[in-house]
């Protein structure tokens, strides 16, 4: 398995997604798994129970996982919505010594990120360009973090890297560093769109997230225009912004919405711009709303700098992708997570580097305890909704902690066995 890279997870409300590449950007595994409503909400997990249930799923689909002796699989990549990322971008003193980074970078982020830093995990990365030092403090709160490791510890997978959707995207849709100028991607999703500025080392300096997405764009069409919410989400998708379809309005209203949009959009550009004093000279656009009709021309036009969508195919070999039935935009993320080789070169924008490594031997009864198998009336809920193996073990593992020397994997192979006689005498005997 050596020449495989880390398993890249992408979670989002309706689905996760696993892919594993080899070091040459070929697909090793891919998978995904839908979620119901409720059980992922705003980057949160609502439902543990069946979220542990659906990595579990995941993983026996994916097969191909590597697994220590405790059965733990490791050597997987996570990131979180940049809505849950606090972070600040400052400019280091020229004459600052390295060791006095942390300190200064702290004093700073600690006026600006409005909890303590007793209640974030934090880290923070430096960059120079043209012999200015950069500095980037993200954090992210404990309790949102912290539902997230033991979900996948329950799940028994530990989690190598933990960072933004920013950084897996700049990982498949930037060119190798040094890039040849700052740049900026934009992810236009749903209800939000994040603002990601990139220095020249590919990896996001600055985020700024604009509570605004294709969510609105439909919403507006249905109330200028009078559309039902199926048909305006269909007409903008098909028109968008492109005026050769003038004749439906369509392209009109999703203009006069997005001329204040691409404002904020304007405005980061040059907060950032006048802290670096680096001009930025390249947009991609992601996320699904990247895909409207001529958005990447209208920004293009307004922002007056050249806007490319996003492309994650070019990273990988023989540009096949992972899942040919999605649109190449919505698989950047993973893609992203996937592509890199050795996470400990990013270890600076590692969220885990603040966490203690959780000890998989000592947590098997928090584990089952978090998974709430460990209660009878828990084992006669999976039985009357359905058992699987995977639980079954769990159990055994769990009575064996607590009868010690008694081996309930031999005792419950036995019962099984007995009752699949039984029920084979019993079916028998209906036809004699
Ligand atoms: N072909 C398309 N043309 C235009 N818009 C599209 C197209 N496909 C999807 N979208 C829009 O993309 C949005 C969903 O994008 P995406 O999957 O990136 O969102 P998300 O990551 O789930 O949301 P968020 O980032 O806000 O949490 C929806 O508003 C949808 O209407
Ligand atoms: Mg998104």
């Amino acid at each position: 398995m050596k020449n495989n890279n880390v398993i890249g997870i992408d979670v989002s409300e309706a689905s996760i997604k696993a892919l594993q590449l080899d070091i040459e950007g070929t697909t090793v595994a891919y998978e995904s798994v839908k979620l119901t409503s409720g059980i992922v909400k705003n980057g949160n997990i609502v439902d543990e129970n069946s979220f542990v249930n659906a990595l579990d799923e995941l993983f026996s689909k994916m097969g191909l996982i590597d697994v220590d002796d405790d059965g733990v699989k490791y050597g997987v990549a996570l990131c979180l919505p940049e809505s849950k990322i606090f972070s600040h971008f400052c400019v280091l003193p020229d004459n600052i010594k390295d060791s006095d980074s942390e300190a200064f970078v702290l004093q700073k982020a600690e006026k600006i990120i409005p909890f303590k830093l007793d209640n974030l995990y934090w880290n923070f990365h430096t960059s120079e360009e043209d012999g200015i030092k950069r500095a980037t403090f993200i954090s992210v709160r404990k309790d949102d973090l912290d539902v997230f490791v033991k979900a996948f510890a329950t799940a028994k997978v530990e989690l190598a890297f933990v960072g933004g959707e920013l950084f897996a995207l700049g990982q498949s849709l930037l060119q190798e560093p040094p890039l040849k100028s700052d740049c900026m991607i934009l992810d236009i999703g749903a209800y939000t769109t994040t603002i990601g500025l990139f220095s020249i080392d590919a990896v996001p300096n600055a985020s700024i997230v604009i509570k605004e997405g294709g969510e609105h764009f439909t919403r507006h069409l249905v109330e200028k225009l009078g559309l039902t919410y199926g048909e305006a989400e269909s007409q903008k998708r098909h028109y968008g912004l492109d005026t050769s379809n003038q004749e439906t309005e369509v392209p009109q209203m999703l203009r006069e919405y997005m001329g204040p949009f691409v404002d904020k959009i304007r405005e980061a550009r040059n907060f950032f711009e006048n802290i670096t004093r680096h001009p930025i000279e390249q947009i991609v656009i992601a996320g699904g709303s990247a895909l409207l009709p001529k958005m990447d021309s209208f920004i293009s036009e307004r922002m007056e700098t050249n806007v490319s969508i996003a492309d994650p195919m070019k990273k990988l070999k023989g540009y096949e992708l992972p899942d040919k039935e999605v649109p190449s935009v919505l698989q950047s993320v993973v893609i992203g997570l996937a592509l890199v080789k050795d996470y400990e070169v990013f270890s600076n924008l590692n969220f885990l580097k603040k966490i203690k490594r959780v000890d998989f031997s000592e947590m098997s009864k928090d584990i089952i305890s978090a998974s709430g198998a460990h209660s009878l009336s828990g084992l006669f809920h999976k039985i009357k909704h359905k058992l699987r193996p995977a639980d079954l073990r769990v159990y055994c593992m769990y009575l064996t902690k607590k009868f010690p020397g008694v081996n309930f994997k031999l005792i419950s192979t036995m019962v099984l066995l007995l009752m699949a006689i039984g029920f084979l005498i019993f079916t028998v005997s209906k036809y004699f």
